[in-house]
């Protein structure tokens, strides 16, 4: 259902349910929760891409799961969704930049699961889609994801007509960064934005994702406290200190170094 390869520093997560456009089941979210944990844990990985095996990135939720839900308690309902949003979570906090390889389709969770991603890089082609609404149902759990990446002015237009879009559009309100024509592209696209980030310093990439939750997360006051002891807790660190004495020696950082050494 999932595959994944390390090659390090860099490592692949593939949805691997082709045969339904990579919709996802309750197996497959535990799967996806407990790959992006653990690879978020690890010090020799570098960068997430996330992609699908076979014609689409991902279909969203399971419709068949998502129907049987009907035979379980509320509580037991509510649970289950609980887990997705754990998923969601995991992804869009992971100490490692996430980077969203789309292609085929994203549609309902699956283009939940895009804006969950640090960066979203799509082929032209790609057909997106906050489609719940033509099935009777909602995008809830993805909504918190949606909302924080297109706004709400935004979501509430594609939200209510469930209408589906390409790629183009998808970069106009802001769901998605790029688009490339082709899958070739795509990945050129995709390998520019690994050599930036693998030139960028791991804790210090970690501490900026988690600033701009804390800052979305606050008012302005509460988000100037909590930046200031950003700040004053990165450049007081070893990895601030070593970069920026770096710059200053015009040395190569230590992770430059440490990255060239092992490639
Ligand atoms: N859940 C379960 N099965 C799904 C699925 C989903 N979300 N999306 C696609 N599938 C299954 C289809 O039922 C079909 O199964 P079958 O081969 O047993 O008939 C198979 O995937 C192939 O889909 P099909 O529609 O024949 O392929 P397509 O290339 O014509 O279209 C999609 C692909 C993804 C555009 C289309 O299947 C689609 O629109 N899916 C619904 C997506 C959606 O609205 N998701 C929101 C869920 S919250």
């Amino acid at each position: 259902m999932l595959k994944v390869d390390v090659r390090k520093p860099i490592a692949s997560v593939i949805l691997n349910r082709p045969d339904v456009h990579n919709a996802f089941n309750d197996e497959l979210v535990k799967l996806v929760t407990d790959t992006f944990t653990e690879l978020g844990a690890r010090d020799d990985v570098r960068v997430i891409v996330f992609g699908g095996n076979g014609k689409s990135f991902c279909a969203g939720a399971d419709l068949n799961w998502m129907k049987r839900m009907v035979q379980y308690s509320h509580d037991q309902n509510v649970e289950d969704a609980r887990a997705v949003g754990r998923m969601y979570l995991t992804i869009a906090k992971c100490p490692k930049p996430v980077i969203a390889r789309i292609h085929g389709a994203a549609l309902g969770g699956g283009a939940g699961l895009v804006a969950a991603c640090d960066i979203a890089v799509a082929v032209e082609s790609v057909q997106f889609g906050f489609t719940e609404v033509k099935l009777g149902i909602i995008p809830a759990i993805i909504a918190p994801f949606v909302i924080a990446r297109v706004g709400p002015g935004r979501a509430r237009e594609f939200f209510i007509t469930g209408e589906r879009f390409l790629a183009p559009v998808a970069l106009n309100i802001g769901l998605i960064q790029h688009v490339a024509a082709h899958e070739l592209a795509l990945d050129a696209l995709i390998d520019s934005k690994v050599s930036q980030i693998l030139t960028s310093a791991p804790g210090a990439i970690a501490a900026a994702k988690e600033l701009i939750f804390g800052v979305a997360a606050r008012n302005l006051e509460s988000s100037l406290e909590f930046a200031a002891e950003a700040i004053a807790m990165a450049r007081a660190s070893a990895e601030g200190q070593a970069g920026m004495q770096a710059f200053l020696e015009r040395q190569k950082p230590p992770w430059i170094e440490k990255a060239e050494k092992t490639t």
